[in-house]
């Protein structure tokens, strides 16, 4: 058997943190989780302090956009244990990612092991049941080496830090709080390009359009399909979703971030509620048409779209119940009140 590499002794006092005030900031907590790449095998580093990387200045993470990153949350369950929300899909997601970007993949064990070890590391820092914070996990991938020609590297940095987070959208999230979104006239992603992975490059070009809608009041930017600019692709760092009489649909297109929490809503609509659920093309057009709309991710979990605007057209949409049902059925199996009929709690135990 193997011996453990660590022994945290975890007696869970939290951090002294206004956990329940908290926004959506980095905040260093004392360790991270680092294995490398070289010479074809990954090498754990395992729990390190600290939070400045010294990379080979020529690596092509800096140079060329070879990163790619993930985002999932630990949360304390009314149970009082840890949990992450299907980190294995996040390990996958990241795969994808590695592959397009011609990088080895991050074996799944390790990539759980990192998410287990920097959450039990950092465990004080853990929010409380009942605060509405959570540990955000940021998994990261570089490649790096010395380097001037255009090609994936030969060396890659595989690393997770977390910080505990509050709301995502200013004045809270939920399915209660209602958000304006800006039909953005930029692309976020090329069509039949990068949009379906996680990569750093797709944000830093969000970056733009991101703060043309948020200058104007709306909380973020909509994007339409890049191809015919027709069809809605997705919103800042959240899927789309919309109830039409009583089907949930949600858009199809091969730009759009396959999110997580949006798969989980889906199925917990079409199998725990029964309600029809439809991935499709939306136009814009559709909106005419459109009950209410919402938006989902890990940091969004379903935020209520209240308003989307477009240059000479204006769309709003009531709080429609539903929302709020999905909400408390997706938070209450993260977090333990409620079955697990999936099993996508996964229990990081401590000591
Ligand atoms: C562009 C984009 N869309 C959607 C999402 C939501 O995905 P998930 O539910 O897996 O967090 C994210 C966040 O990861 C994102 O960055």
């Amino acid at each position: 058997m193997n011996k453990p590499r660590y022994y945290f002794i975890n007696e869970r006092k939290h951090a002294s943190l206004d956990f329940a005030t908290m926004g959506f900031d980095y905040l260093a907590c004392p360790w991270r989780f680092e294995a490398v790449f070289q010479h074809g095998i990954w090498r754990v580093r395992g729990i390190v302090e600290d939070t400045t990387m010294h990379l080979p200045e020529g690596s092509q993470c800096l140079h060329y956009g070879q990163e790619l990153f993930e985002g999932m949350k630990v949360q304390t369950g009314a149970d009082g244990k840890l949990y992450a929300f299907r980190p294995l899909d996040n390990a996958r997601r990241l795969n994808a990612g590695a592959d397009y970007l011609c990088g080895p993949p991050v074996p799944e064990e390790l990539f759980l092991r990192g998410v287990e070890e920097v959450t039990q590391a950092n465990a004080p820092y853990v929010p409380p049941y009942g605060t509405g914070a959570s540990l955000y996990v940021r998994p990261f991938y570089l490649g790096i080496g010395d380097n001037v020609g255009v090609k994936p590297a030969s060396s890659y940095v595989f690393r997770i830090f977390v910080s505990p987070v509050g709301p995502y959208f200013k004045g809270g999230f939920g399915p209660e709080k209602g958000q304006k979104f800006r039909v953005s006239q930029y692309d976020r992603a090329a069509p039949h390009g990068t949009g379906h992975i996680k990569a750093g490059g797709n944000y830093a070009c969000s970056f733009f359009p991101g703060r043309d809608a948020k200058s104007q009041g709306y909380a973020e930017a909509l994007y339409l399909d890049p191809q015919e600019h027709k069809y809605i692709d997705e919103i800042g760092a959240a899927n789309f979703l919309a109830l039409k009489k009583n089907t949930l649909l949600t858009p199809k297109s091969t730009s759009v971030l396959p999110s997580i929490t949006r798969r989980s809503l889906m199925r917990i609509a079409s199998d725990l509620f029964q309600w029809p659920t439809e991935e499709r093309k939306i136009a814009l057009d559709e909106l005419d048409e459109i009950d209410a709309a919402a938006c989902c991710g890990t940091a969004a979990v379903i935020t209520w779209i209240q308003e989307i605007h477009d240059s000479d057209r204006k769309w709003q949409f009531p709080f429609d119940e539903r929302w709020k049902k999905l909400y408390d059925k997706l938070v209450g199996i993260q977090t333990a009140t409620e079955e697990d009929p999936f099993s996508w709690r996964y229990e990081i135990k401590l000591g």
